[in-house]
């Protein structure tokens, strides 16, 4: 296990309904959530088939609401901003005031984590480490945020911005997004695709049985009560980014 980090999160809330503009009760289950799947301390991970047990890992990353601006201001870590705009695509214009959103904060120093509703069926994205300051962070659909509020199911867990802060600190998905791809991570068996819904243990794909695919994984696409672990080769993967000359080292 490695030293926690704490990393300090900036709530940047864009709406044009009163549903979209998620109560603090929301924002704050959502940051119990990335808190418990970061820890290993969510419930559901005792669901977890005793083949992938060994490998479910408390990352140690701790996810705290700022308490100061860039500046040094006391701040609640949530800014709120009304809008004409009903919908988002993922061009990031909802990362800058210029385009209509709302600007990132110092992204050595935040996670950046923007919520409004998002076209197309979309539930979140996020950018991997090592782009624009600007834009960096993820952005998550206003009913896939927290796990209470207009939070709708399947997605009413708050797991979509466990897996998009697991992009964030440069996990893959876990087929690879290829068939029978590669993820860089070498204990998350190969697979040929994603996973949706909640499938039954064992799925052997690509050869990787018995145990087959760890749809179990946040990093697959099964619905939120059916994802629960990220396994110890993704939790090396992210926590390198936090070693002396790592790309998050400054957080
Ligand atoms: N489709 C999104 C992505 O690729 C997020 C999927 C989240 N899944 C979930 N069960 N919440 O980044
Ligand atoms: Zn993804
Ligand atoms: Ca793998």
């Amino acid at each position: 296990t490695s030293a926690v980090v704490t990393i300090p999160v900036v709530v940047h809330v864009l709406y044009n309904t009163t549903a979209q503009n998620v109560s603090d009760a929301q924002i704050q289950s959502q940051i119990a959530v990335l808190n418990e799947d970061f820890n290993k301390l969510n419930a559901d991970v005792s669901k977890t088939p005793s083949a992938f047990a060994g490998l479910a890992a408390n990352v140690g990353i701790q996810f705290v609401l700022a308490k100061q601006t860039p500046t040094g201001a006391a701040t609640t870590g949530i800014e709120r901003k009304s809008t004409t705009r009903t919908s988002w695509g993922t061009d990031d214009a909802m990362k800058k005031v210029s385009t209509g959103g709302l600007d990132a904060w110092n992204s050595a120093k935040y996670l950046n984590l923007w919520v409004c509703n998002l076209s197309g069926g979309v539930l979140g994205y996020a950018q991997f480490p090592g782009g624009a300051a600007a834009t960096d962070g993820v952005v998550i659909l206003s009913s896939g945020f927290g796990r209470n509020g207009s939070a709708a199911a399947p997605f009413n867990l708050g797991r979509t911005a466990t897996h998009e802060v697991g992009h964030w600190l440069n996990l893959r998905h876990i087929w690879g997004d290829a068939s029978c791809g590669n993820d860089l991570v070498s204990d998350t068996p190969t697979q040929q695709t994603s996973n949706g819904g909640c499938p039954s243990f064992p799925k052997v794909t690509c050869s990787n049985g018995p145990n087959g695919d760890m749809f179990m994984n946040y990093m697959d696409y099964t619905d939120d009560a059916c994802m629960y672990m990220f396994s110890n080769g993704q939790s090396s993967r992210m926590n390198a980014l936090f070693a002396t000359g790592g790309a998050r080292a400054g957080l």
